[in-house]
């Protein structure tokens, strides 16, 4: 009986609907003395803190404390990479940041406290776009530099060359769960927190240096989370910090919840994106040689963003072979939020820059876009520009080409072609583009997790892993994988949330590796488990331990079921025979390495790959446009879970889709964030659903050395959605008569329309 690759639906999925589920939030009915706590908002991009007084603030009924610098008996500092980032800091460094916190007995009368607060500022000038960072030298790393062969005699020797810069716009994670934390002390000091995080132990570690404490006496359970996206990997611990720091001073439990205007203006983004390229290529649009500059704001603080920019260096050949290339990165440091993770991690930002070059070099030559795609994929034997193999390349070109025929693009090809000559006013355009991701943390240590797995006396299984869990269903996934690994019913397991003393120095869930690590840690664990079961159930049969099966709670010698005993009856006798009836699992991914100084080596366990085909329909009046029809081909290996991973896909694609197209996010000349909510930050809903929707897992597609065969599902996705972009090239193109199309990211409606009047004004200065 298979467990693992059934098309269960996600544990969760009744809590969910139904509304039973507890969020972090949910708790606060459970505390008595809850207090909370409501910041002190600054409103300057850039400012020197000349003074602080809280004594009106300390008025106002209901108030007990305003916490700032003095009250930290540790580092007042949380940023998780470098020590950058003050909790309280006299100097402001982005519209909106907290300058220091209210306490009191209700939301209300924090609120009101933090009103009273009276603060001095002295503004300084702020730096607020990529441009302004890069021609005053302000940045928050050295350069970051991936070379393979000589680009430079490349480009000089190709027969045609091309230059262009391309930006791209942020993204606000919208999570529908706020960042939210309750602290509490336990009777001997020790900090308990419930927290909304996908990185308990960097939580706890952050609040242990902020309180001065050892981390054995901090604590961080993470029930579950309404969407993190990337946004809670770090972005969490500053107000769990300030939650326990509040509790600490005031012995009372204290829940910090942001609301969504809060949540927007005080955590970072998606990194926005400068890309400036040089490209030389052949007649039939082979890339013979490639420079590119990019550019990330990182905002204030550095945060992830190095490592963001790292995995935007190691994606910007996406799925190409460029035998001489060099990319060169930087982050900007501006008066912003301090921009951080986001589902792709940078890889989206250096996708989007090829796929632009791509079209450029396509629409340069006269030649289909698809065709130079085509022309320039990986092929068995190829090496990425860092130097790994690619080693599956096939894979690539099967879903490709199985993706065209079974899109009929072709066909569909013609008939957009032939709309288009009907229609002077209205365009179609279509594309095809390839998605090649690499999985494994950068940051090498990372690539490791552990588990606890329980087996009570009654054969029922309770398993603690490292993992959390955040809509992504990895919990739904380590419940196959440890029912099909002892052999017992799902309905036989149970997964407990997400803390630090089960499970201790767990990695983020990130990096899209949340199953393949602590699924495999688990699967140990279960081994483990099961070959001490078998020593017992080999001498009750009289067989050797090899030749028992284990199987839907029930153990019997291979071949003979009808003899079978209930798993729990050899649970029982293993415990009268004093063995042990649980145990910890471990998992490190084997073979990887990169010295970041040569920018070389193997980073990533394997690749994912997939592809997308999207139809679009733009209206030349107004830009306003829609979406067809998509078709998505994705290589998720043996599926764990085909149930979760259609929702992998289809909301990554949908995710990395409103990035590109509608989500917009703005800024004004003060540096306050002018999109602070949903009536103003447009996210994609069903109405941009695409009228055809056909999603497909590439079959025979084992990946060998991940557990169970599975592929990472989490992040590559939302890749397939730069199929749309380039879908509105297509159809944009179709108003001019050739040449490049510069649209700007996102393709908002009003961003179709201008570069519609490019190609058109073009058109008639060309005299066509
Ligand atoms: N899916 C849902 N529903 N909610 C999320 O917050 N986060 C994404 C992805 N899918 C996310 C999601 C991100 S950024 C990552 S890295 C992975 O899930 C993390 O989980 P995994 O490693 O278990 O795939
Ligand atoms: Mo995902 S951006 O790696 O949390």
């Amino acid at each position: 009986m298979k467990i693992v690759g059934k098309p269960v639906s996600h544990e969760s999925a009744c809590e969910h609907v139904t509304g039973r589920a507890l969020y972090t939030d949910d708790l606060l009915g459970r505390f008595a003395n809850l207090l909370h706590a409501w910041p002190v908002q600054a409103p300057h991009a850039h400012a020197k803190i000349l003074s602080l007084q809280t004594e009106a603030a300390l008025e106002v009924p209901g108030v007990l404390h305003v916490l700032t610098a003095a009250d930290v008996p540790g580092a007042n500092h949380v940023g998780p990479v470098r020590h950058d980032e003050p909790l309280f800091p006299d100097e402001v460094m982005y519209h909106g940041q907290a300058v220091a916190w209210v306490v009191a007995e209700s939301e209300e009368a924090a609120r009101l406290g933090a009103e009273q607060v009276e603060v001095v500022y002295h503004p300084l000038p702020a730096v607020l776009t990529l441009e302004e960072a890069i021609s005053q030298q302000s940045f928050l790393n050295e350069p970051l530099r991936v070379r393979r062969g000589e680009p430079e005699q490349a480009l000089l020797e190709a027969p045609h060359k091309l230059k262009g810069r391309l930006e791209i716009g942020p993204q606000e994670h919208f999570y529908l769960e706020t960042q939210a934390t309750l602290a509490y002390l336990d009777e001997y000091g020790q900090v308990m927190l419930q927290c909304s995080t996908q990185h308990p132990t960097e939580t706890q570690a952050i609040v242990a240096e902020v309180l001065g404490l050892p981390r054995h006496r901090v604590t961080v359970q993470c029930l579950r989370m309404g969407g993190g996206f990337g946004g809670k990997e770090t972005q969490a611990n500053p107000w769990a910090a300030v939650a326990a720091l509040a509790a600490w001073k005031t012995g009372r439990p204290v829940r910090v919840r942001l609301n969504r205007t809060q949540d927007m203006t005080l955590t970072g983004k998606r990194h926005p994106f400068l890309g400036k390229f040089s490209v030389g290529f052949d007649d039939e649009g082979k890339i013979r040689g490639l420079k590119l500059e990019l550019y990330s704001d990182g905002g204030w603080s550095l945060d992830l963003s190095e490592a963001v920019l790292l995995r935007a260096l190691l994606h910007c050949d996406n799925a190409y072979h460029i035998p001489h290339m060099e990319v060169v990165g930087r982050v900007c440091k501006t008066h912003k939020t301090s921009q951080t993770a986001f589902r792709g991690f940078g890889g989206p930002q250096g996708m989007v820059v090829i796929e632009e070059v791509m079209d450029r070099v396509a629409r340069t030559l006269g030649l289909a876009p698809e065709v130079v795609r085509e022309r320039n994929l990986y092929r068995e034997g190829d090496t990425t520009p860092y130097l790994q193999p690619v080693k599956d390349a096939e894979r690539l070109e099967r879903i490709w080409y199985e993706l065209k025929t079974s899109s009929e693009y072709a066909l569909r090809r013609s008939l957009v072609a032939e709309f288009n000559a009907a229609h002077p006013h209205k365009k179609r355009g279509i594309a095809l583009t390839p998605v090649k991701f690499g999985i494994s943390f950068n940051a090498i240590p990372y690539n490791q997790a552990g588990a606890l797995v329980l087996v009570y006396q009654d054969g029922s299984v309770l398993v603690n892993h490292g993992g959390t869990e955040m809509g992504q269903g990895v919990h739904t996934k380590i419940r196959q994988i440890a029912a099909q690994s002892l052999g017992v019913p799902l309905e036989g397991v149970r997964i407990a949330p997400t803390r630090t003393d089960k499970v201790p120095n767990t990695s983020a869930t990130a990096a899209s590796t949340g199953a393949d690590l602590n699924g495999a840690a688990v699967r140990n664990a279960c081994e483990t488990i099961r070959a001490r079961l078998a020593e017992v159930a080999a001498q009750r049969f009289g067989v050797n331990a090899q030749d028992l099966a284990f199987e839907g709670g029930r153990v019997y010698p291979l071949g003979a079921p009808e003899n079978a005993l209930p798993f729990a009856e050899i649970v029982k006798t293993a415990y009268s025979q004093r063995v042990q009836l649980w145990s910890d699992g471990f998992y490190r991914t084997p073979g990887l390495h990169f010295d970041r100084a040569k920018g070389q080596g193997r980073p990533f366990h394997y690749f994912a790959y997939g592809a997308a085909v999207s139809e679009v329909e733009v209206d030349g009046f107004t830009g306003q446009y829609r979406l067809r029809r998509v078709d998505l081909l994705h290589d998720v290996g043996d599926s764990l879970s085909p149930v979760v991973d259609l929702g992998q896909v289809e909301g990554g694609f949908f995710q990395g889709m409103g990035w590109l197209t509608m989500e917009e996010l703005l800024w004004d000349a003060e540096g306050r964030l002018a999109t602070r909510g949903a009536s103003t930050y447009k996210l994609p809903s069903l109405a941009e659903l695409p009228e055809v929707f056909n999603v497909r897992f590439l079959q025979r597609a084992a990946e060998p050395g991940v557990v169970f065969g599975s592929k990472a599902v989490g992040e590559p996705p939302l890749m397939l959605a730069i199929s749309v972009r380039e879908a509105l090239k297509d159809a944009i193109a179709a108003f001019g008569t050739g040449g490049v199309v510069e649209l700007a990211s996102p393709a908002t409606m009003e961003a179709v329309y201008w570069a519609i009047e490019r190609v058109r004004s073009r058109a008639l200065v060309s005299g066509d």
